[in-house]
């Protein structure tokens, strides 16, 4: 058995409109299925992971919309941040109070944003490094084949599997060579032809013991501040505890701050179709299409258009015409329409969106 560690603190600012600071990505339905990527993280631990080990990790000011979300949630499982200090103080605060509950703990670490298509494949990879963390002194990471040079991932060069039974078990555990994370685009494009680099899922597991020890390494004054209030973890003064600790954090992530330091990472190459649904042409790629190539979601009559977004209210009718290639997108009172080969500019918009808003 395990715990699982959800980590639902970020912003997710370029799914605007649906994505904004007071409800971020992981709390839509952003493929259109039917559940928000909170819940879906959560569904893809049925079965492996009982509930009331499934902890998540927030601003303090999205503990509410995680109530709401997942309802089955106790108090006591929601860990809610004073600010935002990136992923390793995240980490460090949920790993160190789940020590202190169970010693012998594996934690799996999960961003809560993320799209895995093939759950059965995701669960075995799960199971496996579970099984080795258990045993081992090991800090493990799911690794995704690349098939471009994003400059936004970690890069993971591991040792090839050596005997023929090696080459052919399934979820081998490989010891990493190279933690990079986020390369320029040189590096990136070296990493990518090389062929023997995996992409950082950001998905991590490890025995509780293992990452409190890496932490006292790499990041001794991140270990100091959550040892000195571990006291506090299950009681009245936890928040208060937190509170004072988490300014005393400096905002780095767990990337940086232990994974491309420690000499004990592996990884366990898996592909179970993941995504982490960072931009609106990822959800182009993964989201089911009309016969003209559309993505609709909503109540839409499309006409002699091709390749569009429309994500709109179910409840509102909505008609376009002669439209190629564009988001069409409303949400909460906002209506973007923009081509999507110019995405990259939404984040200018809601810059200047703050301003009138
Ligand atoms: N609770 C909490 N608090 N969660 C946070 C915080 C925080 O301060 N900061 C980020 N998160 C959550 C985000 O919501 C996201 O789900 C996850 O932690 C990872 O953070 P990102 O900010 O999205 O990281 P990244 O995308 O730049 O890089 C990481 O993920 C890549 C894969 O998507 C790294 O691990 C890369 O190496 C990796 O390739
Ligand atoms: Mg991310």
């Amino acid at each position: 058995s395990f715990y699982t560690i959800i980590m639902a603190g970020g912003v997710g600012s370029r799914f605007w409109p649906f994505s904004r600071e007071h409800s971020p990505k992981q709390f839509h339905d952003i493929l259109g299925r039917g559940k928000s990527m909170i819940q879906e993280t959560v569904e893809r631990f049925e079965g492996i992971c009982s509930p009331e080990n499934i902890y998540v990790v927030t601003h303090k000011k999205y503990v509410d919309k995680v109530k709401e979300h997942l309802p089955f949630l106790s108090h006591e499982q929601i860990l809610a941040e004073p600010s935002r200090r990136n992923t390793a103080p995240c980490i460090a605060y949920a790993c160190y109070k789940i020590a202190q509950k169970n010693p012998d703990a594996v934690t799996v670490v999960t961003p809560a944003d993320h799209v895995i298509q093939n759950v059965e494949r995701f669960q075995k990879a799960i199971r496996t490094a579970v099984k080795h963390a258990h045993k081992k002194d090991v800090l493990v990471t799911l690794g995704i084949k690349p098939n471009r040079p994003d400059t936004g991932y970690g890069y993971i060069q591991y040792q090839q599997p050596s005997g023929l039974f090696q080459k052919f078990k399934p979820y081998p555990l490989l010891p990493v060579k190279t933690f990079t994370e986020k390369p320029n685009l040189e590096l990136a494009k070296k990493f990518l032809e090389s062929g023997d680099f995996v992409w950082n899922a950001g998905i991590f597991i490890w025995h509780v013991e293992s990452i409190k020890k890496a932490f006292q390494r790499y990041a001794p004054e991140i270990a100091e501040v959550f040892e000195e209030i571990e006291d506090h973890f299950f009681t009245e003064s936890e928040r208060e505890a937190v509170e004072q600790a988490y300014p005393l954090c400096k905002k780095i992530s767990i990337d940086y701050a232990i994974m491309e330091k420690a000499d004990n990472v592996y990884v366990i190459p898996v592909d179970c179709g993941w995504s982490d649904l960072g931009t609106w042409k990822s959800l182009y790629e993964l989201a089911p299409k009309d016969d003209q190539q559309n993505v609709i979601q909503g109540t839409v009559l499309a006409y002699d258009s091709q390749q569009c977004i429309v994500k709109t209210p179910k409840d509102q009718l909505v008609v376009i015409q002669g439209l190629e290639g564009f988001i069409v997108a409303e949400h909460e009172g906002v209506l973007l329409i923009c081509r999507q080969d110019q995405e990259q500019r939404v984040k200018e918009f809601v810059a200047e969106a703050k301003k009138i808003d």
